[in-house]
């Protein structure tokens, strides 16, 4: 099993979009999928057609409170298998980052509980970087995707992470997203990220603006299946390959949860 973790060094880049997104094109390409929520904001799960926010989950196995945090897992209408954050005040969420903090395998030793093939992914939301969730998250994924739009102030942000990013990272894949060729000064954003980060990292991932996607959203649909032949979804469906390329063959299907 490989985790793959969404990290952004800007608010609102479309982690949980993609997160979500992902989970649901790689699933359709037949691959063992878990989402994983560790964003406080415990939002994913809306994302993936839950009508209501799950209040138990990974935080509280994080405070060591409940039964296993995967009798509180979800499975979705296309396959994915959900692990909820839950919701927690605000003493236990400092209480829950100092144990992801003095326990930097939490979240790997946490996956390594539910049976998965090796073919299997676990794509992991996260709060924007640098926060105590996504550094663990960025420990323990064996890919990280750094998603920024590309804007000058979102892009200049993610240069004065990235060493530290590039440091803790196994792989780190930059994912542009909100692309909009209408507007010159993205280019010269891009320009200038890629004078930064170097000939090695590529920015060849990138997705689209596109207002149907917050629209699909609200309407509980995927974007992929309203708009499949717009350019960003022709994007998303370029990443899932990228990744599923990345992941490499499937091995037989189903996700079961150990003892
Ligand atoms: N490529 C895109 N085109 C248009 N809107 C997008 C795109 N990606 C994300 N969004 C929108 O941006 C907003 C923030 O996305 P979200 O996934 O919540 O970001 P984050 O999790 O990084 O805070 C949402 O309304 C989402 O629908
Ligand atoms: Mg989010």
């Amino acid at each position: 099993m490989k985790t793959i973790a969404l990290v952004s060094t800007a608010g609102g880049t479309g982690r949980t979009t993609l997160t979500a997104a992902l989970a649901v094109l790689l699933a359709r390409r037949r691959r063992a999928v878990v989402a994983v929520d560790f964003d406080p904001q415990n939002l994913l799960g809306a994302h993936l057609g839950l009508d209501t926010f799950s209040k138990v989950g990974l935080a509280d196995a994080m405070l060591g409170r409940t039964a296993p945090w995967r009798e509180h897992t979800w499975r979705n209408d296309e396959g994915v298998l959900f692990a909820p954050h839950g919701e927690l005040a605000l003493d236990e969420r400092t209480a829950s980052e100092a144990r992801l903090v003095s326990e930097p395998r939490w979240l790997a030793q946490a996956l390594a509980q539910i049976d998965l093939p090796d073919s299997a992914v676990a794509f992991v939301d996260t709060p924007r970087y640098p926060s105590p969730q996504a550094a663990h998250a960025v420990r323990c994924a064996d890919l990280v995707l750094c998603l920024t739009p590309p804007e000058p102030a979102a892009c200049a942000t993610l240069v004065r992470h990235l060493a530290p990013l590039r440091r803790a990272s196994a792989h780190l894949q930059i994912v542009v997203n909100r692309l909009n060729p209408a507007r010159d000064m993205q280019r010269d954003a891009l320009s200038l990220l890629q004078a930064a980060v170097g000939a090695t990292t590529t920015l060849d991932q990138r997705v689209h603006l596109d207002a149907a996607m917050p629209e699909a959203f609200a309407r509980g649909t995927w974007f992929f299946d309203d708009a499949p032949h717009s350019q960003a979804a022709h994007d998303l469906q370029g990443l899932a390959n990228w990744l599923d390329t990345w992941l490499g063959p499937v091995a037989a299907r189903g996700v079961t949860r150990k003892g």
